[in-house]
């Protein structure tokens, strides 16, 4: 495909396309069969152009992220006699992708998936890197596996039928590829701010293709988060454990996650009061929270528990200035001192 861009990573490789969505898929699909998986809203949002393709409709969000799921649509693919020639799509968010990817890998031992993921948060972030995977109980994301889309059809153009709250959640992630690797890219976020709220196509087209590149960047570096990936957990260490506690959304809980970051890093990296501020307003200004509401006695046992936590000690992402971050071990015990001196301020 003409413009693509190839990411190589040592457990397969991908085209990553941008300005293309489910009209480029007949010319990857000639003489094969396929099955597009897809979600109940998208199924209606997009029927006219979903028409052309063997369509299976998934129940949405994280209902659909479980071991029981797998089965019953490997079933269904079995039951189709798709064979190891053939291709899988995803046609949906990071939960659909996330699912469908998992399914791919396994199923025969791995056939082709190709992914055309259509929120803000699938497109900068979840499709791309290779993660695919299904929550296990309680534990989001435990079962899963690495494994690549032959390739990704990035058209920013879907992400103008996301309600707003589910819109605006993907745009923490995009503040924090900025805030961790990328100058520019904050300056325009600040600077075009009111415009991408707005959902203007052509400024929201560059910023997911900008945000994107990050990500790409980092993962063809370290796919399997030997060190620097871990960067891309910058504000998702105490984030994860409200996101759990709350109930609250993603991007939200990442929001206060990378606000109490920010904080930790004026103390512990002398981040400047001005780059702190900034930090805050911008995703104050994207409708994202940035008050940590929660009491630590009970998220700190959450954050215990996270996957990324290891033995007496874990790897935190401290900002250093906007657009550089390092990541450094901090024992237990002195995070949670540092935690427990940023409650005291606030
Ligand atoms: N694999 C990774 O590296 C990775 C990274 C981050 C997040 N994730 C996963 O991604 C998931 C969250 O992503 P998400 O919010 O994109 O998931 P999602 O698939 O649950 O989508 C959210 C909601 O938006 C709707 N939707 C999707 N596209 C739409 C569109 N174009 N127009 C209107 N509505 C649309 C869906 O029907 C759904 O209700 C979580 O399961 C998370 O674990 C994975
Ligand atoms: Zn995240």
């Amino acid at each position: 495909m003409d413009n693509a861009i190839s990411l190589e990573l040592d457990f397969g490789s991908s085209k990553i396309c941008y300005g293309r969505g489910l009209s480029s898929l007949p010319e990857l699909l000639v003489g094969r069969s396929h099955i597009l998986f897809t979600d109940s809203l998208l199924a209606e949002l997009y029927r006219d152009e979903l028409q052309p393709y063997d369509v299976v409709t998934l129940p949405r969000g994280e209902e659909l992220k479980t071991l029981a799921q797998v089965e019953h649509y490997l079933g269904h693919m079995l039951d189709q006699d798709i064979s190891r020639k053939d291709v899988v799509i995803s046609f949906g968010g990071g939960a659909v992708s996330d699912f469908v990817g998992f399914m791919a890998s396994i199923y025969k031992r791995g056939i082709e998936f190709i992914s055309v993921p259509t929120t803000v948060l699938a497109q900068v972030d979840a499709a791309l890197g290779g993660k695919t995977g299904v929550n296990f109980g309680q534990w989001k994301n435990m079962v899963g596996s690495f494994y690549m889309p032959s390739h990704i059809l990035i058209d920013s153009h879907y992400c103008l039928t996301q309600d707003h709250d589910d819109y605006k959640q993907g745009f923490a992630e995009i503040i924090k590829h900025a805030a961790i690797r990328d100058l520019a890219l904050f300056e325009k976020l600040e600077k075009d701010c009111v415009k991408l709220m707005a959902k203007q196509p052509e400024v929201l087209e560059d910023v997911i293709r900008s945000a994107g590149r990050i990500k790409l960047d980092i993962v063809a570096k370290d796919a399997k988060e030997a060190g620097l990936r871990k960067l891309l957990n910058f504000g998702h260490t105490v984030g994860h454990g409200i996101e759990k506690l709350a109930g609250m959304a993603h991007g939200d809980a990442i929001g206060v996650g990378m606000s109490v970051a920010a904080a930790l890093s004026q103390s512990r990296c002398q981040l400047s009061p001005e780059a702190y501020t900034r930090l805050i307003d911008l995703i104050g200004n994207f409708d994202l929270e940035t008050v940590m509401s929660q009491d630590i006695e009970e998220y700190w046992p959450l954050l215990l528990k996270d996957k990324k936590a290891h033995a007496n000690a874990v790897d935190y992402v401290f900002l250093t200035d906007i657009g550089k971050a390092i990541i450094e071990p901090i024992a237990l015990d002195q995070l949670r001192s540092l935690l427990e001196d940023y409650h005291a301020s606030i």
